[in-house]
């Protein structure tokens, strides 16, 4: 079952709530982001079944979104979430999440972030040499001792965008094989301040092929055997986020949470660990479509183009990883309406401003809504605010089929506010 459905009056439906009926009642006019929190509450749910029989938690990558209306419901389900600065740490205390189903990842974490996360009792994975020695300082001024994971880099190609490559060689993350010695003699001497709990993997993001998740956590039951021949009572696999969705909309059968579960099930109950698992993406990502309005239509030579007032700005993942997002039209065109060959493009001043390349659609009247779905990860959290676009607000369709502002838009004052005082 899918949120965004065109139903059989040719409309694009949220659930149950007509999309073009959420555009005319707006008060502005502008951009916006739409969910369906029951796809939230489904697609947590595929992991929450997938996962039954097997000791577990899912850590929510609150990069993908970070909404904090979006963290609480997930927090309300049972999630535990995965952090990557400072910032995304205190929110997730906001939201309320178990502190100790939180882990505080990122090859570069500052000594205050680091801080933060022992003063609560975060889980702290552990990057590189510098960032051991920085953990160990934390505990010293906090006087906790750390529960931290290694994030072993296991070389496994995840056979992706490289931008999304997480866990091979080349990459910055994690530590290699030829080094773990050294972290273990480190933790080994710094046993007041260091429990090592685990490992962690994360090989990259958009993975298709289940093997690939095998294959890496065979190679982490080895770290597992190896390390637990030295003494360490490990408690945790923590084999990182990444399964991809279906961008495509094009009926491709594509792994599920229980495929992805099922595939390291044995390696788990085996070592009798505690799994813990990453996923941002197959989590938010097709709970949310973004919901733009046609400006106008163009051609230039033999290009056709559909102008809209969403853009790079809102939503980058086109232009930065050349990602395919599927695009459909609101309403039913006009009548006898071409079917021609577009490129989707924003009103932002440069050429790497589009939402879609070469995408048949019907040609829309002027005004005409337009979504770009699947735009519920890595869409408003890496959105900008460049061309001073200010970000857009969102809302999302509730159980009861209510429609509900759940983020405000900023604006122009929100802006100004930066040089208050200077
Ligand atoms: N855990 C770690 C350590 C990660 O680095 C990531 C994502 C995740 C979990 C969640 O991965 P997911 O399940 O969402 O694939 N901006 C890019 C994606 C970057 C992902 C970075 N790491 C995009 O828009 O495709």
């Amino acid at each position: 079952k899918y949120a965004f459905n065109v139903k059989d009056d040719g409309y694009m439906y949220c659930e149950n709530v007509k999309v073009q009926d959420i555009i005319d009642s707006r008060e502005d006019d502008r951009p916006f982001y739409l969910y369906s929190k029951s796809q939230l509450t489904r697609n947590f749910q595929a992991y929450a079944a997938a996962l039954q029989g097997v000791d577990s938690f899912v850590g929510y990558a609150i990069k993908a979104n970070n909404n904090l209306k979006i963290l609480e419901h997930l927090r309300s389900l049972g999630s535990g979430a995965v952090l990557v600065s400072g910032n995304e740490l205190k929110l997730a205390l906001v939201a309320g999440f178990d502190p100790a189903r939180c882990i505080l990842n990122g090859n570069g974490k500052l000594p205050q972030e680091i801080l933060l996360a022992a003063q609560n009792g975060v889980l702290v994975n552990v990057d590189s040499e510098f960032d051991l020695e920085q953990i160990i300082c934390a505990s010293k001024i906090s006087g906790k001792r750390i529960k931290i994971l290694l994030r072993i880099n296991p070389d496994v190609d995840p056979q992706v965008h490289p931008y999304v490559a997480t866990g091979n060689k080349t990459s910055k993350f994690g530590i290699r094989n030829e080094k773990l010695q050294c972290f273990l003699d480190q933790v080994k001497t710094h046993s007041n301040e260091l429990i090592l709990v685990g490992v962690h993997c994360h090989l990259g993001s958009t993975i298709t092929k289940i093997n690939i998740f095998r294959d890496a956590a065979l190679l982490m039951v080895q770290y597992i055997d190896e390390i637990r021949k030295q003494g360490f009572d490990l408690k945790y696999l923590n084999i990182g986020g990444g399964l991809g969705i279906d961008y495509y909309h094009a009926g491709a059968e594509l792994p599920t949470p229980t495929d992805l579960i099922d595939a390291v099930r044995d390696l788990v109950l085996s070592r009798g660990v505690t799994l813990i698992i990453e996923p941002g993406r197959s989590i938010v990502a097709n709970t949310a479509a973004f919901v733009s309005r046609v400006i106008g239509v163009k051609s230039n030579g033999n290009k056709n183009f559909i102008v809209v007032d969403g853009s790079m700005s809102e939503l980058i993942r086109p232009s930065l990883y050349g990602a395919y997002q599927h695009i459909e039209l609101v309403s039913p065109p006009p009548a006898g309406a071409e079917l021609s060959t577009f490129d989707v493009v924003g009103p932002v001043c440069e050429s790497a401003d589009f939402l879609g390349k070469d995408r048949e659609l019907r040609t829309p009247s002027k005004g005409a809504g337009l979504v770009v779905h699947d735009a519920g990860a890595y869409c408003m959290s890496m959105a900008s605010t460049y061309n001073l676009r200010m970000r857009p607000s969102e809302y999302w369709v509730d159980d009861d089929g209510s429609v509900v502002k759940i983020r405000h838009s900023e604006d122009f004052n929100t802006y100004l506010q930066f040089f208050k005082g200077l």
